[in-house]
């Protein structure tokens, strides 16, 4: 079975695809028929690679976090995600997508963000590229993430507030789509995860592979074999996810785990746990695990992390759940606190949000004493000092 990589149509197993109005059919088409032969050539590749060298800070270290470690009795690595260039994983597709919009032509962006990071990292990628740059977010993101929307101001780019629904990451999705459909010529729709309609879950998740390709030699040098017993990462739209296993899946021997937000708990109402809530149906243009009301309307989610709080998962992790390649466990806001005031107390780095659901899978799983265990840290906390401070006060 491949799990990596989608047909021709985009589908993994019965997840993908491309449902999307009729307007945007000739934007997709061209995505579509030029993104592999673009991003595959030599010339795309040694520009790309030398900014993710010398402009992002590639490779990022992966730590051996050694009180973490001596705390749960097991061996954990970090693959410091947060040591890039903007501060989380988001510009290693950020890039990728700016340079092929660039040789497709286009000469304006827009993107989507929930906790900004992809919003920065678009922005940044404009700024160096010279191209216009339009970013929707949710209004409530836009509060809560403060310093991310100073950051995309002062790079230039334009930040338009989401104010429907719950007015965060999906209704910020709605947004950037309707601007597309509304200027299909001269416009790139950078997405920032594994969702949307096909090609973009392939196409990030080969922007984002770099982090498992690197891990994959990290693990050689460090320990003499390049796969560990599992990996781990959290899971908003999927992208880090996807880039943490990719170079995995196909590997048996590697366990695959995937940590969601559950919010105040999955069955508290306020939850975005999307596996344990979810059910079969097309959110943002593809058909995937849903969070959805029996006739189909989308429930709002809820996460403390404005970059897991999405009620659905791209539909390269729909079928990695379906066929059980991947555990999945949902951890609450609560406990991604816990987890990210342990982790800054440990070791003197403070995650993000995002990232800490991830860590608290170790109080939940119990992995052997020689197991080598590897958490993708998706992001530093910098963007969440807000709430962090709040929560020691209080
Ligand atoms: C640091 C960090 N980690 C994880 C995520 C979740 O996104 P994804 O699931 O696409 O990796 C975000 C989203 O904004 C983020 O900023």
């Amino acid at each position: 079975m491949n799990y990596k990589n989608p047909d021709e149509h985009g589908y993994y197993g019965e997840f993908g695809g491309a449902f999307i109005p009729e307007m945007l059919y000739p934007n997709v088409e061209e995505l579509q028929k030029n993104y592999l032969e673009i991003i595959e050539s030599e010339e795309f590749q040694n520009e790309y690679q030398d900014l993710l060298k010398n402009y992002v800070g590639r490779a990022t270290p992966l730590y051996f976090a050694k009180n973490l470690s001596h705390k749960y009795n097991t061996q954990i690595y970090l693959k410091r995600e947060d040591l890039n260039h903007t501060g989380a994983h988001k510009i290693n597709n950020a890039l990728g997508q700016v340079l092929l919009a660039k040789r497709l032509g286009k000469t304006r962006i827009i993107a989507e963000t929930g906790a900004g990071q992809h919003g920065v990292a678009t922005a940044t990628a404009c700024a160096l590229l010279g191209l216009e740059c339009i970013v929707y977010m949710g209004e409530i993101d836009i509060q809560r993430q403060a310093p991310n929307v100073a950051r995309m101001k002062m790079l230039g780019a334009e930040v338009i507030p989401a104010t429907s629904g719950s007015k965060t990451l999906k209704d910020a999705v709605n947004e950037a789509l309707r601007d597309w459909i509304n200027n299909p010529v001269t416009t790139h729709y950078v997405i920032g995860s594994v969702v949307g309609p096909h090609p973009f879950p392939d196409l990030v998740a080969r922007f984002q592979s770099i982090i498992s390709k690197e891990i994959r030699e990290q693990l050689k040098e460090k320990i003499g074999r390049e796969n560990p017993d599992y990996v781990i990462a959290c899971v908003g739209g999927g992208s880090n996810a996807a880039g943490t296993f990719y170079h995995f899946v196909e590997e048996k021997e590697v366990k695959i785990i995937a940590a969601e937000a559950g919010g105040l708990g999955v069955d508290s109402g306020k939850s975005a746990a999307t596996t344990f809530l979810g059910t079969l149906g097309v959110l943002h243009g593809s058909k995937s695990l849903v969070m959805q009301t029996g006739d189909g309307q989308v429930i709002e989610p809820h996460s403390i992390s404005a970059g897991l709080d999405y009620p659905g998962i791209g539909p390269f992790h729909a079928h990695l759940f379906k066929e059980k390649r991947a555990e999945f466990f949902s951890i609450n806001d609560e406990e991604a606190l816990q987890s990210a005031f342990e982790l800054t107390k440990l070791e003197g780095i403070i995650p993000a949000l995002e990232s800490s659901h991830a860590l608290a899978v170790l109080d939940k799983k119990k992995f052997k004493e020689n197991d080598i265990v590897v958490i993708c840290l998706s992001g530093r906390g910098d963007k969440d000092m807000e709430t962090y401070l709040r929560e020691i006060r209080s």
